[in-house]
């Protein structure tokens, strides 16, 4: 398959006397996606056909730094309209990618996305459009906004966590109609990076900083390394404010995060990549795996996880006036078997927020299972979990509400007017009304 663009930025506008810090606003990263169907191969001489962009799945690794524009020439070679949306990015409401703001692009077209990256962090592109098809085929993948004083360690790793369901074919399973818009479509084969249960390495000694996507569908990854301990360092937002240490991870569909791997001692150690039993109440699996880490010979390490990684200044403080209540609910319906909905309605229209003034959400899940909540454009703090305080702060785009949970989010809507929308992240369950947009007017 052609490969337009690899992993490196086509062309900036830099001059070898002009690589500064001052000359690096002037400066553009470009780069070419092109999404058309791929013939997939998920491992073990195994091939499914799929979508790619560039001809791979996940799609190449977008690099750009925080506070350079991006622009990102997008042409659509599948044989239905797309549009790609750039989760987690706090760019113009125009260049959100959602069929809210702008015209899908058509089979043929070309359309090109230009913003400016303003956080650094681990992100992630994807379709919006026919996504429970088109993100499980293969369109997805990843985008690293780099800082200019970036935290090194001694290496560094980006996993997309995905699952597949395959028939016995051998191709991608047809949807499953009334369960899976109910349940979310898990998958029976599991992939790191497009792979099914790849060999990653780690030379032992060292500590690597993994930044992990999770793409599935509906999947929770309740992620163990083994059992090992680990560092999260980061959320969907950047950096938390120190490092946490962990044998475990939840990553909701949608999620990232940032971990710390290493040292691990013996060399010729494997571990394995797992996903932890967890009941969203839907569905219900054992332990299985993702792939396996083998440690290779000992290198020396320079790497250092600072105790504090940066300031995080809490949006609100004391008891803050709840300025709306989002409750996420289920209905049976006649014509359609069943929906998902938001305040009693499938693509809710919610009101508009006016910039500058602060939303404090109550996300209410008056279900009995799980939903991961996204907001589109903009970070949000967690201030409680049915009433209680997260136990760190961070910035989120993504966060689960258990059953009958009440999730409280702050978010300050900054100048980017325009249409925005929140769903719930099982891509059926969007499909399925559990979304709405709103404006963010002046
Ligand atoms: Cu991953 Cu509407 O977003
Ligand atoms: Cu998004
Ligand atoms: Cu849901």
């Amino acid at each position: 398959m052609a490969n337009h663009c690899g992993r490196k930025p086509a062309t900036t506008f830099a001059s070898d006397d002009q690589m500064t810090d001052m000359a690096d606003a002037g400066r553009v990263i470009r780069y070419r996606l092109e999404a058309s169907e791929v013939e997939w191969e998920i491992g073990d001489g195994r091939t499914v056909r799929g979508y790619g962009f560039n001809g791979q799945v996940p799609g190449p690794v977008l690099e750009a730094k925080q506070g350079v524009p991006l622009e990102i020439e997008f042409t659509n070679r599948l044989p239905e309209p797309t549009v790609i949306h750039w989760h987690g990015l706090r760019i113009p409401a125009a260049m959100d990618g959602t069929e809210v703001v702008q015209r899908p692009v058509q089979p043929g077209e070309t359309f090109t996305y230009r913003f400016t990256p303003p956080d650094a962090g681990t992100f992630w592109y994807h379709p919006h459009l026919n996504e429970t098809e088109q993100l499980e085929k293969g369109l997805y993948g990843a985008l690293v906004v780099r800082a200019a004083d970036e935290l090194a360690l001694d290496g560094e790793q980006i996993l997309v966590f995905d699952d597949l369901r395959v028939d016995n074919t051998g191709q991608i399973a047809k949807f499953g109609g009334l369960m899976d818009r109910h349940n979310g479509r898990e998958g029976n084969v599991r992939l790191i990076n497009g792979t099914s249960e790849p060999e990653l390495r780690i030379a032992a000694g060292q500590i690597e900083r993994w930044r992990i996507v999770n793409a599935s569908s509906a999947r929770y990854v309740r992620l163990s390394l083994g059992g090992a301990p680990f560092q999260i360092i980061g959320t969907d937002g950047g950096l938390i404010e120190a490092p946490i240490s962990a044998t475990e991870v939840l990553l909701p569909p949608a999620d990232r995060v940032e971990l710390a791997v290493g040292p691990f001692e013996n060399e010729d150690a494997v571990l394995n990549i797992e996903d932890l039993p967890y009941y969203r109440m839907a569905g219900k699996k054992g332990v299985e795996r993702f792939g396996t880490i083998r440690v290779t010979a000992p290198k020396p390490s320079t790497a250092r996880v600072p105790a504090r990684l940066r300031e995080i200044a809490p949006l609100v403080n004391g008891e803050p006036n709840v300025t709306r209540t989002v409750t996420l609910g289920f209905k049976l319906s006649l014509r359609r078997g069943l929906d998902f909905v938001v305040n009693g309605e499938r693509h809710h229209h919610d009101e508009p927020v006016k910039v500058g003034q602060l939303q404090v959400w109550d996300v209410v899940n008056a279900t009995r299972m799980d939903h991961p909540f996204h907001l589109h454009g903009f970070f949000f703090q967690v201030l409680a979990i049915n009433g209680k305080k997260p136990a760190w702060r961070s910035l989120e785009d993504v966060i689960n509400v258990p059953p009958q949970a009440t999730v409280r989010i702050a978010w300050y809507p900054d100048d980017r007017p325009g249409s925005w929308m929140y769903h719930c992240h099982i891509l059926e369950h969007h499909a399925s009304g559990m979304m709405a947009h709103f404006d963010v007017v002046r």
